[in-house]
Parts: C-alpha cells; structure tokens; sequence
C-alpha cells in the first residue's frame, strides 16, 4: 500500500504515520526526518538544505528527491510505504510519479490531515521548548504554515482528480486521530481491494523504517 499523509506543519503527520506503518507493514518516510538527519551529519545536501529548513522555506526538489529515492524504491520493494511530508508541491508530485510508476507500485492514497491555524501554533510552540527544533519558533512557524497554504494544499485538489483523497479531523486526541485514520483507511482499503500485507519480524532488520535509514545521498 502507498500512502501520501498531507498536513500543515504540527498536524501530526509525524505522530500518525508511526502508527499507520505498524498497522498496515509499511515503511514510515519522513522526509523532514532525512533531511534533518543530513543537517546533522554535516553532508553536501544538509549543508545546502540548512539555511531553507531553518527559515520554514521549501528544500529545492532536486535535493528532496535525491534524499527520497532509495528509501521509496526499498519500499515499494516490500510492504509499501507512508510517505510524511512529500510530496510538498505539484512539482514534486509530478516527480514521484515518474519514480513510482517503473517500480508498478500500487494504488495510492492521500491521508489529509486538518487542524486549525490556532491548535497548529500552539502544538509548534510547545515543541519548541521541549525539543529544540529550530524551526519551531513563532516567527519560522508562521511563514511554514503560510509556505503550506501556499505550496501545499493545493496538492489536495490535484489528487482529488487522480487518487483517493481521505480527510481527517486531526484535532481531536492523538487516540481519536489513530482511530479515525484507522477506520477511514481500512474503508478504502476494501472499497480499493488492497490486501494487508503480512506482518513484519520486528527480528529482521529489513524491517527498520526506512526514515532511521543512514542518509543515503551521503553515500
Ligand atoms: P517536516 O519535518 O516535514 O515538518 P512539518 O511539515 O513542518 O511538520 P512537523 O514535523 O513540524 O509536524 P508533524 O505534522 O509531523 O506533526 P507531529 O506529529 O510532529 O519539514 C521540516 C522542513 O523540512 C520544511 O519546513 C522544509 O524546509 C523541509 N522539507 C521537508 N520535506 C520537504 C519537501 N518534501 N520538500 C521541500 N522541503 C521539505 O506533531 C507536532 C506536535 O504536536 C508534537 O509535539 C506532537 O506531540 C503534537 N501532537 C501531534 N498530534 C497531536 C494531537 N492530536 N493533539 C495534540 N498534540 C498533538
Ligand atoms: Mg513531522
């Protein structure tokens, strides 16, 4: 199964998607997660992605893409894959279905999450004092959310004429949000014909999400 989770910055596409991926036996990418994991290791492609992350700007397509091939082809590979955070923009959509469509991946779904602006800034703001994300300040917060509306949400309509699109009220309790998701997903499932696949042996290394994979584009 592939799965695109669109949502605003705090929505919890992070939260969610770990979940999802337990469930339904497919690989979490995040590709805020890899990017930040090149910033730390210092890389070519952290060292460019740096400056954009920190101002709540966009990363380049090109270098988003270079980071998401590998972990997307493994995926499509196995289980499939829930993809947080990509595609941001029609461009990078158009991309991933270039990527996508050699490899006879399978139907795909596009999980919306929808939070208000309010609960959105707050939720970033209490996360900056506790982990020190350097973007979760509110003046980097503010223009993320703005860059979403702006580049984002229009990725609704586009898979609104092309995919199954699920909208989900993410601001009820995490619980309530897994639950929604859940029941929504297993729906479509059905109405789509998509098998679960078998569950994974938590024993086999292969099945480690691939957004705690080593960055790949370092290599
Ligand atoms: P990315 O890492 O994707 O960040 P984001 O979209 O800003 O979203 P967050 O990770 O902040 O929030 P989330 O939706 O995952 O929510 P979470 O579960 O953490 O991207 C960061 C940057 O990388 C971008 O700005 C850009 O520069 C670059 N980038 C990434 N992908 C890119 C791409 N494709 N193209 C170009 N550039 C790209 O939850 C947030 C908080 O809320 C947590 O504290 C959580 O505990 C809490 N929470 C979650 N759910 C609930 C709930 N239901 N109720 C109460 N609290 C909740
Ligand atoms: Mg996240």
């Amino acid at each position: 199964m592939r799965l695109l989770l669109i949502g605003p910055p705090g929505s919890g596409k992070g939260t969610q998607a770990t979940f999802i991926a337990e469930r339904y036996g497919v690989d979490h990418i995040s590709s805020g997660d890899l990017l930040r994991r090149h910033v730390a290791s210092g890389s070519a492609i952290g060292r460019a992605a740096a400056a954009c992350i920190d101002r709540g700007d966009l990363v380049p397509d090109a270098l988003v893409m270079d980071i998401l091939r590998k972990p997307v082809e493994a995926a499509s590979r196995r289980g499939g894959y829930i993809l947080d955070g990509f595609p941001r923009t029609v461009a990078q959509a158009e991309a991933a279905y270039r990527v996508a469509e050699p490899l006879g991946a399978s139907v795909r779904i596009a999980l919306h999450l929808s939070v208000s602006r309010e609960e959105l800034t707050r939720r970033l703001l209490h996360r900056g004092t506790q982990t020190g994300r350097t973007d979760d300040t509110a003046e980097v917060i503010a223009h993320r959310l703005d860059v979403f509306a702006a580049s984002t949400a229009p990725l609704l309509d586009y898979y609104a004429a092309r995919e199954t699109v699920i909208s989900v009220d993410g601001e009820q309790p995490v619980e309530d949000v897994t639950r929604a998701i859940a029941d929504e997903l297993d729906r479509a499932r059905r109405r789509l014909g998509i098998a679960l696949p078998p569950q994974r042996d938590a024993d086999d290394p292969r099945s480690a999400p691939a957004s705690d994979a080593a960055p790949s584009a370092a290599r």
